[in-house]
């Protein structure tokens, strides 16, 4: 019981040749920006990263009036200055909320099947998915639950408060998910584009989690790169091999 499902999400930057949607990753830092950083915080994401080329890419000006949003305090002034592009994302507002800037990379969506792993292996490790079903799982609490038990009741979330009336007599969660301290950040329509990108729930969550995956990964696309000219030079290496050892040893057989 209280298994949670996570669907899986076809993200553009999945699979060898994935790469960010650079719109996408526009759209999630409005969201982002809107939404999720009046209680979160990024503390370990510069801000000049947004104008990196395989990131949201925005240009020096637009990085230089985002980073005009922001104060950050600077200890050599022992005060509080407006933030500049080589400052990071401010940390959390509030004290319990996590600082989402690795939390794509912290959480696994897939598991299994039988601890093999063979789900992530396919769908990817499901961070952001795991991000989209915490964002669109939440659900009117369920009857069992007394109406002043502490949370908001979401399907997705598995480490919150669970109400012992939700427990069957063998102590087993008779609904899914459990009652986390985010209410419900995001309904529908919060932001609007300026893509003109449709701004239903999903696609917020769908474009904040990818903002977020980025932000954890900012270097994926290299990564990617790097990986698919090793795996192309290792099999042309290992033809050349194969034919030369045949040669040398030709005559002999
Ligand atoms: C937790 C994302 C907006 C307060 C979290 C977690 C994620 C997340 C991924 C971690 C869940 C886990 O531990 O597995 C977001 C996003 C937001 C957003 C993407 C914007 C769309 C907000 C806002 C607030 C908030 C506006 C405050 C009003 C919290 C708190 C927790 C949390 C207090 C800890 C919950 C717990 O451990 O029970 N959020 N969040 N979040 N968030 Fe947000």
């Amino acid at each position: 019981g209280g298994e949670s499902h996570i669907h899986d999400v076809d993200f553009s930057f999945e699979g060898p040749f994935g790469s960010f949607d650079q719109n996408q990753l526009q759209r999630g830092l409005k969201v982002y920006t809107e939404v999720c950083s009046a209680c979160h915080g990024m503390s370990y994401v510069p801000l000049r990263t947004l104008g990196d080329e395989g990131g949201p890419n925005l240009p020096d000006d637009q990085v230089r009036a985002y980073a005009e949003n922001y104060e950050v305090f600077d200890p050599e002034l022992d005060d509080y200055r407006t933030a500049k592009p080589t400052d990071h994302f401010p940390g959390s507002n509030v004290e319990n909320a996590p600082d989402l800037s690795l939390m794509a990379k912290k959480r696994a969506g897939f598991h299994g099947p039988y601890g093999t792993g063979i789900n992530q292996l396919v769908k990817g490790m499901g961070g952001p998915e795991y991000i989209v079903a915490i964002l669109t799982g939440y659900e009117e609490a369920p009857e069992c639950a007394p109406e002043d038990f502490p949370g908001s009741y979401n399907t997705a979330f598995s480490a919150g408060g669970y109400p012992p009336e939700c427990l069957d007599e063998n102590g087993k969660h008779t609904v899914p998910g459990s009652w986390i301290a985010m209410a419900q950040p995001l309904w529908g329509e919060d932001v609007e584009f300026d893509d003109g990108h449709s701004n239903e729930l999903h696609h917020e969550a769908e474009d904040v989690a990818a903002f977020l995956m980025w932000a954890a990964e900012p270097k994926m696309m290299a990564r990617k790169q790097a990986g698919l000219a090793g795996v192309i030079f290792l099999t042309v290496l290992s033809v050349l091999l194969y034919l030369t050892n045949k040669r040398l040893w030709a005559p002999i057989k």
